[in-house]
Parts: C-alpha cells; structure tokens; sequence
C-alpha cells in the first residue's frame, strides 16, 4: 500500500480513491533533490500497483511553489559523469510517470521552474492556480533543462513558443500558460485540489482498461521508430477480449451505467 511506506521529501495521502503526492520542502521551495525525485517514483509506482487507487494528484507544499527546480546546492560541484547520471536518473522518472497506467495531475500551486516544469510537463494533465508560474531558466545557470524540458515543452507548446521559453529563460503566468496549451486550467488556488480532484472523479467512472490504453496510445506518438496508429489498432483489438468491454457495451445497450471491473 502506498500509504505504508514512509518518506523523507514527500508526503502522501490517499483518500476517496485518489493519491495526493505532496513535495514537501516548502522552506527550500519543494526544489528537488535527487531523492525527492525517487520518492515520487517510488509513490506513484505503488499506486499503479494498487487497484485502490484511481488516479494521483502531485502538488507541493505550501502557497508559493510547485517545485522551484531541481536543488541547485546539491548538483552545484557535479562532475560530468554525475551529471549525466543525474539526467538519466531524472529522465527515467519522468519517464515512469508519463506511462503510469492511472492519470496523474500535476497541480501547479506556485512557482513550476527548471525540474519543477519538467515534472509537471512529465504528468498527464496539469491545472494551475492562478499564481502559478512556468519557465525553463536552466540557460541561467549554464546548462540545458535536464529532465526532458527541451523535448516536451515543445511538443505541449510548439517549436516557436517553446523556443523562446528555453532560449531566454522567461517565466510565464498562469493565463499565459493556459493560452498556449502548457496548462488545461487555471483556478483560484483554493480550488486547486478540488478541481484535480473533479476531474479525476470523472475518469474514475470510466473503464480502467480504456484509459490505460488511451495513455499508451498518445504515449507513443511522441516515441522515435514506433507507430502510434499500430499501437491503436492493437489495443482497440485487444480490449474487445477484456470485462471492462463486456460490461461498457452491455450497459449502454441496456440504458444503465456501466460498473467497471477495471480488466
Ligand atoms: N534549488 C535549491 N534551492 C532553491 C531553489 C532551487 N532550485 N529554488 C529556491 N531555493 C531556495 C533558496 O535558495 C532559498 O533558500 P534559503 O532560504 O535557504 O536561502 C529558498 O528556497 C527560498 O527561495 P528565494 O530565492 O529566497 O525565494 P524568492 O521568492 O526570492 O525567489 C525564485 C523565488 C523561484 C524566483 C528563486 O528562488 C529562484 O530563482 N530559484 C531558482 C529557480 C531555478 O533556476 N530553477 C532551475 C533549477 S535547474
């Protein structure tokens, strides 16, 4: 269970189905260390594991900060061998958390910068609060984004909007972020988690089966060498041999609402 394991930089609370991931170092302004990171993967592994879970919710703590980057003070004096571990480490997390099989929601509660953007960018769905504010400043600090910013901004942004984020380092609001793509929302901060919530509660009614092969799905269209449309074509044909099929096709020719095993 998710809720058995204790940690350090992060705490988690599962109620009503959903996983909230909390990042809490709200002094240092939840930036990431490289453990933080690992105990975010570890979280949201457990609960793909768990068919208690539903969905999961990642924010941070307190009313300033999402994730203000990854921890300047711990990968300052890197050498370029740890550096590159750093960046593989940071990238198969981002990695495991855009193909987790439930949908996970960044809830963007203040400053998303450098790591803290990536790690939004690497969850399905992200709402903002209004002060909310996105950028990639790593060229600041003379180095390129790390965790896969360079790559999946521009594929939520565009080339062209994208660019100019990673080349100057700007910061953009909420409603900037809102009218190119890189957020779905933007609510007051007190709605924030209610919101994620709203939403994850909609999809909880749909089948566990579907949504998991929607996220591979659009997953692979951004893969080097796969076919997207392949994989549609095998996961439609799969699912007809599954419950959740069964019981979506049978409650819609019997005008009542599916209840989905969720296999
Ligand atoms: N790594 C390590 N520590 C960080 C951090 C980061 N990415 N971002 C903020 N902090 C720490 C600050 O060092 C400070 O710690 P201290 O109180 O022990 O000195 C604390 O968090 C509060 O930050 P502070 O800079 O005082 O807050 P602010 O409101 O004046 O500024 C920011 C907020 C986000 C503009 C500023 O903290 C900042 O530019 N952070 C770095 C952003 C960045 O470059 N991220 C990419 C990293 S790859």
């Amino acid at each position: 269970m998710t809720t058995a394991i204790s940690f350090e930089n992060i705490l988690t609370d599962i109620t009503d189905g959903i996983l909230t991931i909390t990042i809490n170092r709200e002094s240092k302004l939840n930036a990431l260390t490289l453990k933080t990171l690992q105990e975010i993967r570890t979280a949201m592994d457990s609960a793909a594991n768990d068919a208690a879970v539903t969905g999961i919710i990642l924010t941070g703590a307190g009313p300033k900060a999402f994730a203000a980057g990854a921890d300047i003070s711990e990968f300052a004096h890197f050498t370029e061998e740890q550096a590159t571990r750093m960046s593989a480490d940071g990238h198969d997390v981002m990695n495991s958390i855009e193909n987790n099989t439930k949908v996970v929601i960044a809830a963007v509660n203040g400053f998303a910068l450098g790591g803290g953007c990536e790690l939004a960018m690497a969850c399905h769905l992200r709402l903002a609060s209004e002060n909310a504010k996105f950028g990639q400043p790593e060229v600041n600090l003379g180095v390129p984004p790390g965790y896969g910013g360079t790559q999946r901004l521009i594929q939520l942004v565009g080339k062209g909007k994208g660019l100019e984020l990673l080349l100057t380092g700007d910061a953009i609001d909420a409603q900037t972020a809102l009218q190119h793509g890189l957020v779905n929302y933007v609510v007051p901060q007190e709605e924030l988690l209610a919101k994620s919530r709203e939403i994850l509660m909609k999809v909880a009614t749909k089948s566990p089966v579907a949504v998991s092969k929607v996220i591979k799905c659009v997953n692979d269209f951004y893969r080097p060498n796969v076919n997207g449309m392949q994989r549609e074509i095998y996961e439609f044909g799969e699912a007809f041999s599954t419950e959740d099929f069964k019981e979506g096709t049978d409650a819609f020719l019997n005008k009542r609402k599916p209840n989905f095993p969720g296999k």
